[in-house]
């Protein structure tokens, strides 16, 4: 591809990415990952600051997205160290669900998801603070997933941190990955995706992957065809 055409391909604005997702949402259950990295992909400082990586069209994506599923799941550290709303606040649309996956039981009672009432929690894990639900079921992705398409929650944005979406990745359970990459190298810090340690570059994921432009950064709407029905 020459310059003039690759320029021409990142003009297309994310909402197309967006537009494609709800037509899939619409044929069956779908999980979608997500994760913002630098360029050499990190997605926080070695000590966990990561507000924020990427920049304002790349954060609206991420509200975005959240308006349009059922559920959000995000990891327990991630819980700790940002205490997250994740809420539509950028964005109109309704707030999703918001799961947290803390089979420890460390999660504190003082985070928003637990006090804030801006939409229901469930924690998977023993204990349920303040006004959130359990819901047993076993922290495997693939548990995880049946337990909210039970409820009706059938589309679900993985959120994070990395080792949460990298559980849900190994486990084949991703129909789509949103990667948002922005312009900064860091050179240190948290990589984002983490899976076991490969022999040779055959044993590489290969999904398919349409890039779309969100003002500074890119957008690498990756497509596991394996889990297409
Ligand atoms: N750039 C981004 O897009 C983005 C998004 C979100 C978060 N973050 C950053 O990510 C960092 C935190 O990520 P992290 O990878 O350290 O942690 P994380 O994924 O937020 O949480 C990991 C913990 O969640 C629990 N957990 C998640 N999935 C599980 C599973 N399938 N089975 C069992 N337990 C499971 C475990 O808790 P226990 O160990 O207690 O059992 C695990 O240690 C923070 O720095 C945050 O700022 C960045």
């Amino acid at each position: 591809m020459d310059g003039a055409a690759a320029r021409i391909e990142d003009e297309v604005p994310a909402g197309a990415a967006l537009v494609d997702l709800v037509q899939a949402m619409a044929d069956r259950p779908i999980a979608i990952g997500q994760i913002g990295q630098t360029l050499d992909g990190r997605i926080a400082t070695v000590s966990g600051h990561s507000h924020y990586v990427n920049g304002e069209g790349a954060l609206d994506h991420l509200h975005r997205l959240r308006a349009l599923v059922d559920a959000v799941v995000i990891g327990a550290a991630t819980l700790a160290m940002d205490d997250p709303a994740l809420t539509t606040r950028r964005v109109p649309g309704p707030n999703p669900v918001r799961v947290v996956l803390d089979p420890s039981g460390r999660a504190l009672a003082d985070r928003k998801l637990f006090t804030d009432g801006q939409a229901p929690t469930l924690v998977v894990g023993p204990y349920a603070p303040g006004h959130s639900e359990r819901l047993d079921c076993g922290a495997s992705p693939g548990r995880v997933l049946a337990a909210l398409r039970e409820r009706g929650l059938r589309s679900v944005l993985i959120e994070g941190g990395p080792r949460t979406l990298s559980a849900f990745l190994q486990a084949n359970t991703l129909d789509r990955l949103h990667l948002l990459v922005a312009p900064k190298i860091l050179g240190s810090g948290k990589p984002g995706i983490l899976l076991p340690e490969a022999a040779t570059m055959a044993a590489a994921l290969t999904p398919h992957v349409t890039t779309y432009r969100l003002s500074e950064d890119l957008l690498f709407d990756c497509r596991f065809t394996s889990r297409e029905a």
